[in-house]
């Protein structure tokens, strides 16, 4: 990470995970954990779980996403949510295009991109979720993928925007594997992605831009991850819904 330049944002994605009294629980037991943190802590949870997981962490530093928005404001879109829905209950950021939307929902670069811009409009804090997968690695064409999912999701927004939206480098073959992607490797993602940025925008806009690393990142490997400079943070699933794992993750970032 490079704090000097910009901000580390460690999130927990819980995913499908917690009813709301098992959800008040973890957060109770992240809250100690989280006194201190010297990044922004988040906790995206389902969306029946936001009105607990806001009233819980009132006062502290903990931060509220949510898992997805919709790109209208309302209308016919059953089982959708607006991102005027989650403002108004007091979340802050969501996570978009993850790769469990694109593999198992349909969800495309040209959607991300519409959800992108109405999670902004709505002055929702986006992380929006990019990575080859495994076949895509192997074939070579990483930077590819990367740099044409950059140049679809943020087409059309501003540079003030781009550094509002935090960027999480997945590899979809890191998810939920329990394989990890090497320091080295993420490192080698994320300034990419980062140059790719500058490209697009400019060196201060992707200078500013946090730009995580996420796939089985957890307590024994985060340290590693976190002390690389263009890894300016983590999306994790699996060791977020451990408290005392994910406090490990925090303490990470402090180094
Ligand atoms: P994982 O999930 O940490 O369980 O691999 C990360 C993610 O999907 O955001």
């Amino acid at each position: 990470m490079n704090k000097s330049l910009r901000k580390a944002v460690i999130a927990g994605n819980w995913k499908m995970n917690k009813t709301r009294p098992e959800a008040k629980e973890l957060i109770e037991a992240i809250k100690p954990l989280a006194v201190g943190a010297d990044c922004e802590v988040v906790v995206c949870v389902p969306f029946t779980n936001l009105e607990t997981a806001v009233e819980a962490t009132k006062g502290t530093n903990i931060h509220v996403g949510a898992q997805n928005c919709h790109f209208e404001k309302s209308g016919a879109f059953t089982g959708e949510i607006s991102a005027d829905m989650l403002t108004e209950l007091g979340v802050e950021y969501v996570v978009l295009g993850h790769s469990e939307r694109r593999q198992y929902f349909g969800e495309t670069d040209e959607t991300v991109n519409k959800r992108l811009k109405a999670a902004l409009e709505a002055g929702l804090k986006p992380i929006v979720c990019i990575g080859e997968l495994l076949w895509e690695r192997e074939c070579g064409i990483t930077e590819e993928v990367l740099g044409k999912q950059c140049k679809l999701d943020f087409f059309g927004i501003s540079a003030e925007d781009m550094k509002k939206t935090v960027i999480a480098y997945e590899p979809v073959w890191a998810i939920g594997t329990g394989k990890t992607a090497t320091a080295d490797q993420a490192e080698e993602a994320c300034a990419y992605i980062r140059s790719v940025i500058a490209k697009m925008f400019d060196k201060a806009t992707a200078d500013a831009v946090t730009v995580q690393y996420g796939g089985s990142m957890n307590a024994k490997n985060a340290a590693e991850l976190l002390s690389k400079p263009d890894v300016d943070g983590g999306l994790i699933g699996g060791a977020s819904l451990k408290a005392p794992d994910f406090g490990v993750i925090i303490a990470a970032a402090k180094e």
